[in-house]
């Protein structure tokens, strides 16, 4: 079992991530790819064969608002999928299972449910808004692509944490991603400055959202997290996860990250998945902790988050 070395855990606990190569099963990848090729209706203009019809955005007659099978824009999330068998045995797989537990514990996390109910089952957080990652997700995110930007030049790439509660991200890239190619981006050390600014360890507050009344909605956040995170923004360089397929990224729940914008004419494929503890539910509600590694594994808690200098450049696959 190639659990976590040490300098992967002090890696992880210094700078919120941490990336693996070849963590994923290819034969699992290339079904994978199959799948989300296969979920498209007859006579879309994109087509596998034909990597100019992948450059977005999709065309009118592609689009399609279901959130289960997302396309929109330069966005493609093919939900629907997210715990058929095939897919949750390549995420849910014996190497990334042992990594979690290196990090969380073992014998800590929520299993996944073969045929469950997907992401986008009960609809979207409210009109119009996003899919809640946690709502009645019983899988995978699912596969989640974006296409190439072609001429189309977007603002600069904000970031952001997300607001549901879980404990641990992964991102498995399932084809090959070049850098700039809209991989996952993290801004490194942003969990440990952002973490304390939370009102909950692992939830937010919610406005709830009226039709009569729209003008406010979704997560509520602290002005010391606004503050915070502006600082990172200004004053950290994020990481492109770029990589092969195969390759995934473990991420804290509190890192500040972004779907990359993609300027190469190659589509980005991944499956994402959310690793829950079993105890989630009694400690989501707690405030930050002063040891803020409290819930997770006694080697990530001991680790004094010192690794050799030689990581920061494969940790950063853009820079190699
Ligand atoms: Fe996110």
């Amino acid at each position: 079992m190639n659990v976590l070395t040490d300098d992967e855990i002090a890696f992880f606990k210094t700078n919120g991530y941490l990336i693996l190569r070849g963590a994923l099963d290819p034969e699992g990848c290339s079904r994978a790819r199959d799948m989300l090729w296969a979920s498209l209706p007859d006579g879309t203009r994109i087509r596998r064969d034909d990597p100019s019809t992948h450059v977005g955005p999709f065309a009118d007659s592609d689009t399609n608002d279901d959130v289960q099978d997302l396309r929109e824009g330069y966005r493609w999330q093919l939900r629907r999928v997210g715990t058929d068998s095939q897919l949750l045995d390549l995420v849910f797989c014996d190497r990334l299972v042992a990594a979690a537990e290196a990090l969380l514990g073992a014998g800590t996390l929520r299993a996944p449910v073969v045929h469950g109910m997907p992401m986008g089952t009960q609809g979207a957080a409210w009109p119009g808004g996003p899919v809640d990652p946690a709502l009645g997700t019983e899988g995978v995110r699912g596969i989640y692509c974006t296409l190439p930007y072609g001429e189309h030049r977007p603002d600069r790439l904000g970031c952001h944490t997300d607001g549901h509660p879980f404990n641990l991200g992964i991102v498995g890239l399932i084809g090959d991603v070049p850098p700039d190619g809209g991989a996952f981006q993290v801004w490194p050390g942003s969990h440990r400055r952002l973490y304390p600014t939370f009102l909950m360890q692992y939830d937010q507050p919610r406005i709830p959202y009226y039709d009569h009344l729209p003008s406010y909605k979704g997560i509520l956040h602290t002005p010391e997290y606004e503050a915070e995170l502006a600082r990172v923004i200004e004053d950290t360089e994020p990481v492109d996860c770029c990589g092969e397929a195969g390759d995934v990224v473990l991420w804290h729940h509190r890192l500040a990250h972004a779907a990359g914008h993609n300027h190469t004419d190659v589509m980005r494929q991944a499956v994402l998945y959310d690793f829950t503890k079993t105890d989630l539910d009694d400690c989501r509600r707690d405030p930050p902790q002063d040891e803020m590694w409290r819930d997770w594994s006694e080697a990530l808690r001991a680790s004094e988050g010192t690794y050799p200098a030689a990581m920061d450049r494969t940790q950063r696959p853009a820079l190699a």
